[in-house]
């Protein structure tokens, strides 16, 4: 097989980087080592930010999100049962919109079908090969048969532990981690959501955050210690949990039922630099992790294949490598701001075990000061809704 891009991974970053690409005539093929319905399954990110909306619109994929999406003009915070709202149409014009990355990642698998590109699903043993050439390769087995990707660039769009970065030498590698010592309990409930907009609580007891997917579908979060099992949360465990995190009213209101879908998710920031190796590209959970207070991960995958697919597009319409050069600066110059959000968010909103009264009286000082001061509403809200690339 031959290609111009071969492209793997098939989670948000790879599926809008293959239509972004398509729409400009760049020829790709996805590679991808799970099936359809495994990567369908995965309950993960619900909030998009206005530039990535205006992405899938670019991309030809946002006729469903305008339809089903739920347009925010804000998020609660909720400080040991004290609420206040943040209006981040008022404050800044911008809003956010909520569906699902299920959603979003349905519509790029109709859309690559529509459009003819070959994506392979359920590939195992997938390496790549001489990207410091000019003639990169892919490699892996399909129903036991090996196979061979001929191609220009390789997009590593697989995910944080994929095969992309971990085949860099490691000596071309800078890493950047910090591990938080808790992670997120989640449960999605065929029930209608507690409020209108999303609520992030923060609690001596814990984190929390009521979200949604639809009118009628709801996604509730609490903070669990590191290596909390799912099995140990009945859903009446969940439940009186959450309640005792949030306000007296959002605890009365909360319409609660059978779980859905439960799964606990780490918490980690990490960055890796730089994102381009010859003609091997990393983009999305492959460069770089937020942790998810922030809403951040799957808007980031969103941000950074858009700029490579402006960037691959002037290579080869433009016959300019200018911007595949500037791929690496330009992406983590966003990223890092995009990570220091998502640290502060989780710093302020969270309780570290290492935490004294000093610093819970700064956690507070820190949500007063939002709360009072317009110049840090808007801050909050500019970075919510989505810094430009
Ligand atoms: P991924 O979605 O991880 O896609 C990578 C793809 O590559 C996967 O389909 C994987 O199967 C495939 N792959 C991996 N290895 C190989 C290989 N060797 N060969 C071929 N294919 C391979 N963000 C939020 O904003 N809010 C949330 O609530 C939230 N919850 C999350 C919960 C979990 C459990 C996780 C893991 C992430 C969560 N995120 C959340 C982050 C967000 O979902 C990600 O940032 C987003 O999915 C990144 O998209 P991506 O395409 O870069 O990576
Ligand atoms: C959701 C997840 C987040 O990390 C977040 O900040 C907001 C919403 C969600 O899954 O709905």
């Amino acid at each position: 097989m031959r290609t111009k891009v071969a492209v793997i991974g098939a989670g948000p970053a790879g599926l809008l980087l293959g239509q972004l690409l398509h729409k400009t005539g760049i020829e790709t093929i996805i590679v991808e080592r799970r099936s359809r319905d495994y990567v369908l399954g995965r309950i993960r990110a619900g909030v998009l930010e206005q530039g990535t909306v205006e992405l899938l619109e670019k991309a030809g994929v946002s006729d469903r999100m305008h339809a089903e999406g739920l347009v925010h003009d804000g998020v609660e915070f909720c400080f040991d049962g004290d609420k206040h709202r943040f209006n981040f149409r008022e404050l800044i014009g911008r809003t956010v919109t909520v569906y699902g990355q299920t959603e979003v990642t349905r519509d790029l698998m109709h859309a690559r079908d529509a459009s003819g590109a070959v994506s392979i699903y359920e590939a195992d043993d997938v390496t790549i090969h001489d990207f410091d050439t000019d003639k990169p390769k892919v490699r892996f087995a399909k129903d036991g048969v090996s196979q061979e990707i001929a191609c220009e660039f390789i997009a590593g769009c697989d995910g944080f532990h994929g095969v992309c970065r971990a085949s860099v030498p490691a000596g071309a590698l800078t890493t950047y981690e910090r591990v938080y010592p808790f992670g997120w309990l989640g449960v999605l409930v065929d029930r209608p959501p507690v409020a209108d907009e999303l609520i992030y609580a923060h609690h001596a007891r814990g984190f929390a955050l009521c979200s949604m997917r639809s009118p009628t579908r709801s996604r509730y979060y609490v903070q669990v210690p590191s290596g909390e099992k799912v099995e140990d949360w009945s859903d009446d465990r969940f439940w009186d949990e959450l309640r005792r995190r949030v306000d007296e009213e959002t605890a009365e209101r909360l319409v609660t039922g059978p779980s859905i879908e439960r799964s606990v998710a780490p918490l980690r920031s990490f960055v890796v630099e730089p994102l381009r190796f010859g003609r091997l590209f990393l983009a999305g959970d492959a460069a770089h992790i937020v942790p998810p207070t922030g809403a951040k991960g799957l808007n980031l995958a969103a941000s950074d294949v858009g700029a490579l697919a402006e960037a691959l597009t002037e290579f080869y319409q433009g016959r300019s490598s200018a911007g595949i050069d500037g791929y690496s600066a330009r992406v983590l110059a966003r990223v890092w701001k995009a990570e220091r959000f998502s640290w502060w968010m989780t710093s302020i909103l969270h309780t570290f075990p290492e935490t004294d009264a000093f610093g819970r009286r700064m956690q507070r000082t820190e949500f007063d000061y939002l709360v009072s001061s317009e110049a840090a509403s808007k801050s909050l809200a500019e970075n919510y809704t989505g810094l430009p690339l």
